[in-house]
């Protein structure tokens, strides 16, 4: 029996399992991850399912520690340790990209001023800043010059960076607007969190005490996104906005299989292979000899932007088209070595 947390959200992946579990037969028990019973809850269930949300203020204090209580005991989890211990932490991933040989974007992390002051005075600008966590482009920032990058070294070594950026939220929801992609309500919704920021900010803190760089591969028009469960890939391009060298949270994206260069989907295999994860997505772009280098990974992924793939690739690169169900495939993996 698969436990599945109950969140009746739209935007996580419970209500897609529940709706295989129901259409295949495979029985399902939904349960209450912040009840204190949980562990009790869970008795004779063979695996739990629980797609945590980066800006849930609860998920973000005990998800990852109760999956991997539950998967140390035995039990089967999605996501997870492999999958997901470094999910929304990009200085965690430096270290396990680093670590694992694959292309990543050449990363820089500093945890005292003067590190970081000595790498600025010696390397050209421009970089890209960014905070650890964050999804959509939110903490992520082009800098042009040493002196913006010392201003920022200041910010991080002394009060810190919100880990929402409120004005920066409010411009894009005008962004957005602007484009017709959201309602009115949305921009004022970004005023009124000007004075009163999301609760998970407040919980998550100020991002203080160290300070991440990336080298800046320009001219990218897109970045392309491939996720891989299961021996199986599909892909989005994510268009960059106007004016701007971030794609993520453009909301402006491409699906057809020929905007795809197949060398990121067997890389991404590759990389899942040897992270022995069940679910991972891959932001990739181009440098300046057009090879495809790796941004960042994530096991969590907004669920309607993909419905429109038109197909998927499997490990051994062959082409199916048409429909799928990639929350399907977590639930068989699950269901495949459970224990
Ligand atoms: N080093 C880089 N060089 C060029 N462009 C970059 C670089 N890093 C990020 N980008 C662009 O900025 C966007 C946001 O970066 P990143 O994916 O790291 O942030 P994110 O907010 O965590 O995104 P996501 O919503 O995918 O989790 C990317 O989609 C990409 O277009
Ligand atoms: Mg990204």
């Amino acid at each position: 029996m698969i436990a599945i947390h109950n969140n009746p959200s739209e935007v996580v992946f419970h209500y897609r399992w529940i709706d295989y579990c129901e259409k295949n037969n495979i029985p399902y028990k939904l349960v209450n991850c912040y009840d204190d019973d949980i562990i009790e809850q869970l008795k004779g269930c063979s695996a739990l399912m629980w797609h945590y949300h980066q800006a849930n203020f609860k998920d973000i204090v005990m998800a990852k520690p109760l999956l991997y209580s539950l998967e140390q005991s035995g039990m089967k989890v999605f996501p997870d340790f492999n999958t997901a211990w470094h999910f929304d932490d990009k200085v965690g991933q430096k270290y396990l990209l680093e670590a694992l040989g694959f292309d990543l974007v050449k990363t820089w992390v500093f945890y005292d001023k003067s590190s970081a002051l000595n790498w600025i005075n010696e390397t050209t600008f421009p970089k890209v800043f960014k905070l650890r966590g964050g999804a959509g482009s939110q903490n992520v920032k082009l800098v042009r010059s040493k002196s913006v990058a010392e201003s920022l070294v200041n910010k991080a070594f002394g009060k810190g960076f919100p880990a929402y950026d409120a004005w920066g939220s409010v411009k894009e929801r005008i962004r957005k607007w602007r484009l017709g992609k959201t309602d009115a309500f949305d921009v004022l919704k970004g005023f009124i969190r000007l004075v009163n920021p999301p609760k998970y900010a407040k919980v998550m803190g100020n991002e203080i005490n160290y300070i991440y760089f990336q080298e800046f591969l320009p001219n990218n028009d897109s970045d392309t996104r491939i996720i891989v469960i299961d021996g199986k890939a599909f892909a989005l391009k994510r268009m960059v906005r106007a004016n701007d060298f971030r794609a993520s949270g453009s909301g402006d994206f491409r699906y057809e299989r020929e905007v795809f260069d197949e060398r990121c989907v067997s890389m991404s295999f590759e990389y899942t292979r040897k992270m022995n994860a069940q679910c991972v997505a891959y932001d990739y772009v181009f440098d300046a000899e057009n090879n495809p280098k790796l941004v960042e990974i994530s096991y969590g992924f907004a669920n309607k932007v993909y419905d429109p793939c038109t197909g998927y690739w499997d490990e051994q690169m062959n082409w199916h088209p048409g429909a799928f169900n990639p929350y399907g495939w977590m639930i068989d993996l699950i269901l495949k070595n459970g224990k």
